[in-house]
């Protein structure tokens, strides 16, 4: 796992933290210790999402623990499938990796809880956090009637990963946010990306935005409405780029899933 630039800080059998080498690291271990150890201990709080405070910084925080035994066994030996890390290892990895990524909120620490037969348990993830946007999703329940506006101003940013060399193989609207203006948007929950520089350009954009509309969005528009948005964006950015077989791979897999593994080796 590549993690220049953090710093292992508490190294305890139980617990152990990386944090990044620009943050004040003994501050941010007593934070951590409190929001982490303590509340994974307590009522076992599997799945925390919050915002916490380092002095006058704002972070997002995840925790996940991990319930299978194989799981915890793949994590703490690192073992890489299909060329990556475990979810909750890759979610980590992704992020620092593509931490060059404006669109990407930094990687700031990150950290293992394990049993006593030294085996990970839980794993959590403090990240950058993004300031005044939402996920598509909380901002469609908000603003029902701008639902055109915010599915075109996703385009963008799902195109722009692809060209970046990455494709996020979960995008629907909870992991894309906006900001409410609708000029900068940002991917989370990275624990299921590949990192691709063919080429296929086509069809790795068709995937995604096949993937945007069924997934959710598929109860809200109908997919020619859908599509016409998509027309409209492709038309205004990508102007007379030749993409004539976009809408047949868009149309081809908003109405096909496709199982996880697949997913992966198709790219
Ligand atoms: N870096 C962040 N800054 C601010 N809010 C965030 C950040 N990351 C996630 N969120 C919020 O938390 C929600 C869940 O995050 P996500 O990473 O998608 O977790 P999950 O694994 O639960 O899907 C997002 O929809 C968003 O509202
Ligand atoms: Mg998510």
């Amino acid at each position: 796992m590549k993690a220049d630039g953090f710093s292992k800080v508490n190294d305890e059998r139980k617990c152990s933290f990386y944090i990044s080498d620009d943050l004040e690291s003994q501050k941010v271990c007593k934070v951590l210790k409190n929001h982490v150890a303590w509340e994974v201990g307590v009522g076992d709080s599997s799945r925390i999402r919050k915002v916490i405070s380092i002095g006058k910084c704002k972070y997002f925080l995840k925790v996940n623990a991990l319930t299978h035994r194989n799981e915890r066994i793949r994590t703490t030996l690192r073992i890489k499938r299909r060329g990556t890390y475990d979810w909750v290892l890759a979610e980590i990895d992704n992020g620092i990796r593509l931490a060059h990524l404006d669109y990407i909120p930094k990687v700031k620490a990150y950290g293992f809880k394990r049993n006593r037969l030294g085996l990970v348990t839980h794993a959590f993830v403090l990240m950058e956090f993004v300031e005044s946007a939402h996920s598509v999703q909380e901002l469609i329940n908000k603003f029902p009637c701008r639902v055109n506006e915010l599915v075109y101003a996703s385009f963008g940013l799902i195109y722009k990963h692809i060209i970046d060399g990455f494709i996020h193989l979960d995008l629907w609207l909870g992991n894309i946010m906006l900001s409410e203006c609708l000029k900068n948007g940002w991917l989370i929950d990275l624990e299921y990306c590949k990192f691709t520089k063919h080429p296929r350009l086509e069809e790795k954009l068709g995937y995604c935005l096949g993937y945007y509309h069924r997934h959710t969005l598929s109860g809200i528009m109908s997919l020619e409405q859908y599509l016409s948005i998509f027309n409209q964006w492709h038309q205004n950015t990508l102007g007379d780029m030749h993409c004539e077989n976009i809408n047949s791979f868009i149309t081809k897999y908003s109405m096909n899933e496709t199982a996880r593994k697949t997913r992966f080796e198709m790219f």
